[in-house]
């Protein structure tokens, strides 16, 4: 009966996620397993498509190219921040073109996402940054222990409903995979401007093991003045939304 119940319950969110993912021809996408995203229709602009076609063999990071390690990404060993979601990629890039002497890896499901950041990438003339366009949950496991310094999750997907509550990218499972490649001392920096999220995020991310609260146990910090505002956050903020910003440390 249990069985039964979670099968259903699979289902029902696989058709939800092929009802949304409809893709140009309006085929349904059907995915296996739970996502924490849909893939989005839109198509790329020819801009999007270009930057894919003159920087992607150049920038961009391939699940079949084995290993992800920083160093030999960027061709030197820096301070590497990983980006997950990054959406249209303005703040992305807007953090790469201030910190040069960081190297930056954004992982974003959304094809023209991919596409505009590296338009945007090479418009600012910057070259520490590396893209890759699948499923973060498939690239981390490509990324080797105590590699990367900061990972940044902002505004990730809230998934509203409590059905859809499994779908939300922040679990524990997650974290222990990112306390894996965060090396010790590291930063997970996390915004949302989904108070019920915020609470999510609070509760698996306080009792994790390997991890900090930099600013306590149930509190947030101020939103810090080096994270540009995201597209998806200005939304908000013309809605009225509140945002949260939280920051955990990890442990050696
Ligand atoms: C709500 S948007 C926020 C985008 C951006 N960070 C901003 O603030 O404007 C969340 C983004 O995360 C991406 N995403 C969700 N799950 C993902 C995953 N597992 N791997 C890569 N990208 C993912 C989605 O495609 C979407 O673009």
């Amino acid at each position: 009966m249990t069985n039964e119940t979670e099968h259903t319950s699979v289902t029902s969110d696989d058709q939800l996620a092929a009802h949304e993912t409809a893709s140009a021809d309006d085929k349904p996408v059907y995915r296996r397993g739970i996502k924490s995203f849909v893939i989005r229709a839109g198509r790329l602009t020819k801009g999007q498509e270009l930057a894919l076609e003159r920087k992607w063999s150049e920038w961009g990071v391939e699940l079949s190219d084995g290993e992800i390690n920083p160093a030999k990404l960027f061709g030197r060993d820096a301070h590497t921040v990983l980006e997950i979601g990054f959406g249209m990629g303005q703040s992305l890039v807007e953090m790469a073109q201030n910190a040069p002497e960081k190297n930056y890896f954004g992982v974003e499901v959304h094809l023209p996402g991919v596409g505009s950041v590296l338009n945007l990438a090479e418009e600012a003339g910057i070259d520490n940054l590396r893209v890759s366009k699948d499923d973060a949950i498939e690239v981390l496991k490509l990324i080797p222990d105590n590699s990367i310094d900061t990972v940044q999750l902002f505004f990730p997907d809230p998934w509203h409903k409590k059905k859809h509550h499994k779908r939300r990218i922040v679990q524990s499972e997650f974290a222990q995979t990112l306390r894996r490649i965060i090396k010790p001392g590291g930063i997970f920096h996390l915004a949302t401007d989904w108070e019920p999220y915020m609470e999510h995020m609070l509760e698996i991310m306080d009792v994790e093991e390997g991890f900090e609260n930099i600013a306590g146990s149930g509190n947030c910090i101020d939103r810090p003045d080096d994270r540009p505002l995201t597209k998806f956050e200005k939304r908000g903020q013309g809605k009225g939304h509140g945002v949260w910003d939280m920051k955990y440390r990890t442990l050696g």
